[in-house]
């Protein structure tokens, strides 16, 4: 080890590792980092830090892993600013989807695009997450529904990670929406998604996904696609229990999802089926608020022991929201989770949504951390991370 830099005077230390410090969050308390080339090299306590030629003083800061948004839409071309405006005057989601838009206008907007505009939209999108700490992101397809268009998606997500230094993984999204030209045969569409769109994508996808609701795809519709994708080699997530129950968060689980995500209507079979297969729930507190749906059953979650990570769902239409530490703020102020549970849900448990345990923790290997601090006056402790709900002022430290 031979550090290049070290950050030092750190007042708390949250690893999210609790073999690394003490509590769930793998506390340390006047701790130190020292990275070198390649990543963090060193953690301990700041009087035992080594030298380095470059010396971050971190005093009334709070050390984290780099975050990890483990649900996302980032890709995708044009606007949804005039329906947001119509919803506000009454008209729901989901009639604003029937009669064409929503996704499907998204849909439209995206299969115009070409690869590089895709990228540059992308990349302006993630840049500024990037800057509040993001270190790793998933970002899903489904607004092509055509082979073509779904691949350049995922190469798109792809390539703007690369661009902003931010690690991707990708999920094939297909079963996001029915076409407005496939409306008359939803089966005919999805022998489409889990044949041509699926061999156009299973290169550039680790997971699959699917929508099941009302006005989307049926739980047989479901399980269809998660298995196909599956034989594929790619594993299994769903947006479940979003609008309506459905039972798709049991069939997904049942089938080994790593995830089950959104939850508002999950029911106690549900939640057994998901504690029993150790698939996460995900807590998508942008599109909860924007849709004005209830919470999902947190302490019922949490009973049962379903893990639960928070993620902004950054979409053109249910969640126009950036900022993961407003989502970990709204996941515990509409929907009870503790400060711990967002704080992990936003790195640890996040990292094991994409099945990458390497992610959000703060460890030897570490790509780098996120020094973060509270607002004026108030103390390095938790909470005050996600008391404001625009978040912590944050620097970013990376290696070189
Ligand atoms: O996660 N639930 C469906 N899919 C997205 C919405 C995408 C959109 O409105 O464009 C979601 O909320
Ligand atoms: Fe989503």
């Amino acid at each position: 080890m031979s550090p290049t830099q070290v950050v030092r005077g750190l007042d708390l230390l949250l690893t999210m590792d609790p073999t690394l410090g003490e509590g769930p969050l793998g506390r340390l308390e006047h701790a130190a980092v020292a990275l070198d080339e390649r990543g963090v090299c060193w953690i301990g306590s700041d009087d035992q830090a080594p030298t380095a030629p470059v010396v971050v003083q971190a005093r009334g800061q709070i050390g984290l892993p780099l975050l990890v948004d483990s649900h996302t839409h980032s890709v995708w071309a044009g606007s949804r600013a005039d329906e947001w405006e119509r919803r506000l005057s009454g008209i729901s989601y989901t009639e604003i989807l029937e009669a064409g838009g929503g996704i499907r206008s998204t849909v439209r907007h995206t299969r115009q695009a070409s690869l590089d505009e895709l990228v540059e939209l992308c990349t302006a999108r993630l840049a500024p997450m990037v800057a509040r700490g993001v270190g790793a992101m998933e970002i899903k397809s489904g607004y092509g529904l055509d082979a073509h268009t779904e691949r350049t998606m995922l190469q798109a997500a792809g390539l703007a990670g690369q661009r902003v230094g931010m690690t991707v993984v990708r999920t094939f999204l297909g079963a996001h929406c029915v076409p407005s030209d496939c409306r008359d045969d939803p089966d005919g569409y999805v022998d489409d998604v889990v044949g041509p769109q699926l061999a156009a994508c299973a290169d550039v996808a680790d997971f699959v996904d699917v929508y099941v609701d009302r006005g989307a795809f049926t739980v047989d519709q479901g399980r269809r696609v998660l298995q196909k994708g599956i034989a594929a080699g790619l594993r299994p997530r769903i947006h479940a229990e979003q609008v309506t129950y459905t039972g798709a968060a049991r069939m997904a689980a049942e089938l080994g999802a790593v995830s089950a995500d959104h939850l508002e209507q999950i029911d106690e079979d549900g939640i057994a089926a998901m504690a029993k297969a150790g698939t996460i729930g995900v807590m998508l507190p942008g599109a909860q608020l924007y849709l004005n749906d209830p919470s999902p059953p947190v302490p019922m979650l949490r009973e049962a022991g379903v893990r639960m990570a928070v993620a902004t769902d950054l979409n053109p239409g249910s969640s126009p929201v950036d900022n993961l530490w407003t989502c970990a703020t709204l996941a515990c102020v509409r929907m009870g989770l503790s400060v711990e549970e967002a704080l992990l849900g936003i790195t640890a448990v996040g990292a094991d949504v994409l099945a990458r345990p390497d992610l959000g923790r703060l460890r030897v290997g570490s790509a780098g951390l996120v020094l973060a601090r509270p607002r004026a006056g108030e103390p390095c402790v938790p909470g005050a991370l996600l008391q404001h709900l625009g978040g912590p002022s944050v620097s970013v430290i990376r290696p070189g």
